[in-house]
């Protein structure tokens, strides 16, 4: 008898945490014990922002001291920007995060210190740095000037700021809140087990996160965001919905956007979400993406009870708003970065090296020979 194999870690428990969990009694995803639609409802990206870094949610005090931090570390360096201006326009913009939070470990005057409160600062200069490396990037490959950050608007503004040289009406930048508030964090999902592995061999936090974004680049996990417009555009119109969906099932493909690893009959971001699509649609005069959003989902539920998960109605909100489609999983990371942040100081706290077995395959043992006998 071989040793009981795991695949993909399923319904495996690695260690503990204090961060969020899928809480059953309330069929809801939790920050800090705090339900995330209700965070939504309730407060800004920023205060959900320091609930996940710090453990609860800040005074009025605390979360202005929260904001000027955010704001006054949103510069970056002259070379960050010389280096994003040399890269290749056709890069994925997820590979430009991952090389610009690379950059900025080269750069920062703590890179080597893992303690906590280094690692929050760290966390925080790599928080507020990244949307305007991205953003930066954003203009540049569209032959525009790169726009400075402006420190009299909030995280979401900014980013549209800087991208589009405009902040839109409140409702689609509340629209933009949520979704980043829903992205925050999500437990042991891939990209932050893969912050926690490296982080278990003492590595620092530029190094952690690099990885993560390179983890949350493919399409099983944070790219899901930009694989279901590319669906939704192959769709074209509603008309077409029903026929694509029924075809999609017959070849027995993966649809993007549906299932879960934990949420096995629905996502709990996903009713809050498509509640601002429908806003952001409604606002932007959509008139065939709620349709066909509505038309899959029916198919997918009916014929194979597998539910939306957060990126199917996070992608064609990020469409109308004007944002391209490689961009959405970037939008991902902007946000997720405070949920690997809270990860890699807990497993520096709380650390054990993380190595699994695995159980060999291979040929037996065999003699070497010599290159002139093989
Ligand atoms: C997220 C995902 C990787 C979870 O995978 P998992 O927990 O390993 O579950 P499985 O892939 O084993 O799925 C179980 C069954 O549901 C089916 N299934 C799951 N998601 C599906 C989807 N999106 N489309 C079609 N079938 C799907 C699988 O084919 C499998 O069927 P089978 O038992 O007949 O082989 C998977 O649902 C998926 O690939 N979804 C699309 C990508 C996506 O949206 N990712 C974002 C996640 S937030």
């Amino acid at each position: 008898m071989g040793e009981e194999i795991k695949k993909g870690l399923m319904g495996v428990t690695v260690d503990e945490t204090s961060i969020s969990k899928v809480m059953p009694e309330i069929n809801s995803l939790t920050y800090r014990g705090y339900a995330a639609q209700d965070l939504c409802a309730k407060c800004k990206f920023e205060e959900v922002a320091y609930l996940i870094l710090n453990g609860d949610l800040p005074n009025s005090k605390e979360l202005k001291k929260f904001e000027k931090e955010e704001r006054k570390e949103r510069k970056l360096s002259k070379s960050l920007i010389s280096i994003i201006k040399q890269m290749p326009k056709k890069s994925h913009p997820m590979d430009v995060a991952r090389t610009a939070v690379s950059v900025m470990g080269l750069e920062d005057k703590e890179t080597t210190d893992n303690s906590p409160k280094a690692n929050l600062r760290k966390s925080m200069r790599i928080f507020s740095k990244t949307p305007v490396a991205l953003a930066a990037f954003y203009r540049l490959r569209k032959g525009k000037k790169i726009i400075s950050p402006k420190k009299k608007l909030s995280f979401a503004e900014n980013f549209f700021h800087m991208c589009f040289g405009k902040v839109p009406n409140k409702d689609i930048v509340k629209a933009f809140d949520v979704s980043l508030i829903l992205y925050a964090e999500h437990s042991f999902n891939v990209s932050t087990f893969t912050a926690r592995t490296i982080t278990s061999s003492l590595s620092d936090i530029h190094g952690a996160i690099t990885g993560a974004i390179a983890s949350l680049k493919g399409p099983l996990h944070g790219g899901a965001n930009e694989e279901v417009m590319h669906m939704m555009n192959k769709i074209k119109k509603p008309e077409n919905a029903l026929n694509w969906i029924n075809n999609a099932l017959n070849k027995k493909a993966v649809v993007m956007g549906f299932g879960h690893r934990v949420y096995k009959s629905g996502d709990s971001r996903v009713p809050t979400m498509r509640e601002y699509f429908g806003k952001v649609a409604k606002i932007t005069k959509d008139k065939k993406f709620e349709k066909i959003y509505d038309i899959v989902e029916k198919v997918m539920i009916d014929k194979k009870n597998i539910h939306p998960n957060v990126d199917y109605p996070t992608g064609p909100t990020y469409h109308l708003m004007g944002f391209d489609t490689d961009f959405f999983t970037p939008i991902f990371v902007i946000s997720r970065i405070t949920g690997w942040s809270a990860h890699i100081i807990e497993q520096h706290s709380t650390n054990k090296l993380i190595r699994p077995l695995a159980a060999y395959n291979g040929s037996q043992h065999r003699q070497v020979q010599s290159l002139k006998d093989r």
